[in-house]
């Protein structure tokens, strides 16, 4: 064996179909569909998805091995992979897609019965955690027991109408309403019984995650909302054996504070504050406009700057850092989200900079390609024999699931876990960058 190569993983052959499911099939959701269905159909570059595009060094520079990471890795290929979900209010992917207004018409032209066939099932939806939406199309079973049970024979007969090899899930719905763990949370034993007392404190979101763990489907969460990130779903995902991955995809404004806070504490600036504001138009502003989703959204926002900065370590320079995150519904500007950051920095004998960042962002561009990853890396995961909390994953969540309850939100660092993990379970040595060349 080389010095290069350590011993793989078994990792069983992404044969046949992949079925995704995402609860919720709103913007995000039908523009990740859209994106898949036009890469594979017109040949359309998958833009900003690490699993397609970006490529991995192997061994020592010298070496020139680059593979990308769909060659690297026995990846389910765009393909292999068909969609499904559930949503209160879309009717399918085209509807959606049509709602949320993040595409135009000339794109969704070409694929549009594809849209269309992805037929949203009745969702497992209570008004009581997302005040601002109707629900229409919701399950007629009332007891949380009987929707776990329905939302398992869903995964069943979707898996067996779509000739699915395997499936995994994705969380694209609302936000759902803040909410503090439980103690019908601590443990599977209670979290059943509550699900068969109808406990108040078990929202949709944990019903969806806890069928698709026992149907030995893996579960990722795009939302700030507890779902998976709970000890009675890691209980239940250990004894499944089923990986699972959060929470909040990591997009526009925190994406920016992941590249910009790191850098200032690499070359020891100081950080006195960061305010951020957004303007947001699409259905998930408005269902932030809320106060007590907004609250969900917040506390998964704050927690990046201090993990990153580690102020215990660093007093004189993050000790004092007030920051501060807002967002406000403002319809006109639909998916197309505008946020601003004023940053207030300082540098050599404390005096004081200022950095503006206007980033005109577009929300569901930024998150489609996240779903692409988590899905195809949980899917890798699950044929690793891997079950649990995936912390390699982080890199793609505003507030990362960890074990330890201690997680990385550094990007870069994030960005190299992900990538020996690869390097890894391929047999092959992290790379540290510490040796010569
Ligand atoms: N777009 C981003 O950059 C981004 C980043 C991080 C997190 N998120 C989160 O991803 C989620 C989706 O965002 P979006 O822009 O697509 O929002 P959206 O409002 O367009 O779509 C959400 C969909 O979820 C549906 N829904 C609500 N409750 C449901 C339930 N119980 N079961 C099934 N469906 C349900 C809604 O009807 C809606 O169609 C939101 O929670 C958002 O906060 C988005």
């Amino acid at each position: 064996m080389s010095k290069n190569t350590t011993k793989a993983k078994t990792i069983a052959p992404a044969s046949g179909k992949l079925g995704i499911l995402t609860p919720g099939i709103g913007a995000v959701a039908s523009t990740f569909i859209a994106g898949v269905l036009a890469a594979r159909s017109q040949g359309a570059a998958p833009i900003g998805s690490v699993s397609q595009m970006a490529h991995v060094r192997l061994g020592s520079k010298e070496e020139n091995r680059n593979p990308k990471i769909n060659e690297f890795v026995p990846l389910a290929t765009l393909d292999d992979l068909v969609f499904g979900g559930w949503d209160p209010v879309s009717a399918n992917a085209l509807d959606a897609a049509r709602t949320a207004g993040v595409l135009e018409d000339k794109d969704l032209a070409p694929i549009s019965s594809e849209l269309e066939g992805v037929v949203a099932m009745d969702a497992v939806f209570d008004n009581k955690w997302v005040t601002r939406l109707e629900g229409t199309r919701v399950k007629k079973e009332t007891s949380k027991w009987a929707q776990a049970e329905a939302l398992i024979a869903d995964i069943a007969s979707f898996g067996e109408e779509n000739g699915c090899d395997r499936m995994v899930m994705v969380w694209c719905g609302s936000t759902e309403a803040y909410q503090e763990a439980s103690d019908v949370h601590m443990t599977l034993a209670a979290f059943e019984e509550g699900l068969k007392n109808d406990d108040d404190n078990i929202s949709p979101s944990q019903i969806y995650a806890y069928a698709s763990i026992q149907a030995g489907v893996p579960f990722a969460n795009g939302a700030p909302n507890l779902s998976v990130d709970l000890p009675c779903m890691q209980e239940l995902a250990d004894a499944r054996n089923v990986p699972i991955a959060g929470k909040d995809f990591k997009t526009g404004q925190t994406l920016m504070k992941t590249l910009i806070a790191p850098g200032l504490k690499a070359r020891m600036l100081g950080l006195r504050g960061w305010f951020s504001t957004n303007i947001l138009g699409n259905r998930d502003g408005e269902v932030l406009d809320a106060p007590e989703n907004f609250k969900t959204k917040e506390s998964s926002k704050l927690g990046v700057i201090d993990t990153i900065l580690q102020p215990e370590t660093y007093p004189d320079l993050y000790g004092n850092i007030d920051h501060v995150v807002r967002i406000n519904y403002y319809p006109p500007r639909g998916d197309n989200k505008e946020g601003w950051d004023a940053i207030d920095i300082f540098g050599w004998m404390g005096y004081p900079m200022q950095m503006k960042i206007d980033f005109l962002c577009r929300d569901s561009i930024l998150a489609a390609p996240i779903v692409l990853d988590l899905a195809l890396f949980l899917d890798l995961a699950a044929r690793a024999g891997e079950s649990g909390i995936q912390e390699w994953l982080s890199f793609y969540f505003k507030a990362p699931q960890e074990a330890n309850n201690n997680p990385e939100h550094d990007i870069f660092i994030q960005q190299t876990k992900l990538k020996n993990t690869l390097r890894e379970w391929m047999g092959e040595q992290p790379v540290t960058h510490s040796e010569a060349g």
